[in-house]
């Protein structure tokens, strides 16, 4: 069986750090390790549309801002498929077959789904789009055949209940769609990256994020406004690792490579993670070894950026292009639902033989 890759991210703004290291830096290291058949990466415009339903020009200003936060991480469009989820209208219509698959009960336990209705102030009123996005997500997997879904773990229920609706499917069609496996990030830090300020989660809406795009300056003053432990009030106090953003930002950043070329007194992350404890390492020196570990990651990707800066047109025929690679894709897909759930009448040559018989032998 092949081996294929789909993840996408909605385009409401400009990726974050959190981003980064919750998926997009293992999204290039998948890409360039030459394993996958296929790599498929999606702008998930049509998701983003079921809880901004009333502000569509918010998408269409950020589809651009994710594409270039693809192309400056990495993400070669020679090796991956970029595209647009609006662009690919099979996957509207396999969702609206899956929808039969899922129960309503289904959907309302799904514990994101949960906890976003609650952010959103949907209680009352939940439009039926946003509801169902679950759903379309199955679609968005199962229509490329993918058996590998680098993602988040706040995404973890939207892969299980796709394999739910696989394997319904299969069994009440025959064997048709492919199972995917979540791939889920290496440690904690990386998969609940948290704001500067230590909340739970880096979000756009708490405004506590560090964008991929921010500049050097930008990032350089919200390390330095970043929570560390309130009772480490002078250098020489024993200080505490939990909850300590600088730490954690190392935990997902920083490499044995880093302090070999960035400090002097450390050879590796647990031996300034004791000095910390101890006592006599000040908040500043963390902060300033953690500048250094973000710019070397933060540099290559700025100098990326900038030049696609300069190639907008070029990133929209990059778009077009992945679409109708995309497109074609999904249709042999979808050919093959229609085939299974025998919906396919005007290439089922026993159909209308079929039919005659019945009415002629009456
Ligand atoms: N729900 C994902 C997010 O909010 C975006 C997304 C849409 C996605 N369809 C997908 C991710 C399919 C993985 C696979 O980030």
């Amino acid at each position: 069986m092949e081996k294929i890759i789909l993840t996408g991210d909605r385009p409401t703004g400009r990726l974050h750090l959190g981003h980064y290291v919750g998926s997009l830096r293992r999204r290039v290291e998948l890409q360039n390790s030459g394993e996958y058949d296929k790599i498929y990466v999606m702008i998930a415009d049509a998701q983003a549309l079921t809880d901004n339903a009333d502000n569509p020009e918010k998408i269409r200003q950020n589809i651009i801002e994710v594409a270039l936060d693809y192309l400056s991480v990495g993400i070669d469009p020679a090796k991956t498929t970029i595209f647009i989820q609006s662009a690919v209208p099979e996957l509207t219509e396999l969702a609206f077959y899956y929808m039969n698959l899922v129960t309503v009960s289904r959907v309302q336990r799904n514990p994101t789904v949960k906890t976003e209705i609650k952010m959103r102030n949907f209680e009352a009123s939940i439009p039926v789009g946003f509801f169902c996005y679950p759903v379309s997500q199955a679609s968005d997997i199962t229509a490329f055949r993918a058996t590998t879904v680098p993602v988040g773990e706040d995404q973890a229920p939207m892969i299980e209940l796709t394999r739910e609706i696989v394997g319904r499917f299969n069994n009440i069609y025959g064997p048709t769609l492919v199972e995917p496996d979540i791939l889920l990030p290496e440690n904690a830090a990386s998969m609940r990256l948290p704001g500067i300020d230590g909340k739970a989660k880096m979000s756009k809406s708490l405004g506590n994020c560090i964008y991929i795009s921010d500049s050097k300056k930008e990032v350089e003053k919200k390390v330095k406004s970043m929570y560390t432990d309130p009772l480490h009030l002078s250098v020489d106090d024993p200080g505490h690792l939990e909850g300590n953003c600088p730490f954690i930002y190392l935990d997902a950043f920083s490499t044995p490579d880093h302090f070999a070329r960035y400090s002097d007194s450390y050879a590796s992350l647990d031996e300034m993670k004791a000095h910390y404890t101890r006592g006599g390492l000040g908040d500043g020196t963390v902060k300033k070894f953690l500048m250094k570990v973000l710019d070397e990651t933060l540099a290559p990707i700025r100098e990326r950026r900038a030049y696609w800066e300069q190639h907008i047109p070029e990133i929209y025929d990059i778009l077009r292009q992945g679409c109708a690679t995309a497109r074609a894709a999904a249709a042999a897909t979808l050919d093959d639902v229609r085939r299974a759930m025998r919906i396919n009448y005007f290439d089922d040559d026993a159909l209308i033989n079929e039919q005659v018989k019945r009415f002629t032998n009456k």
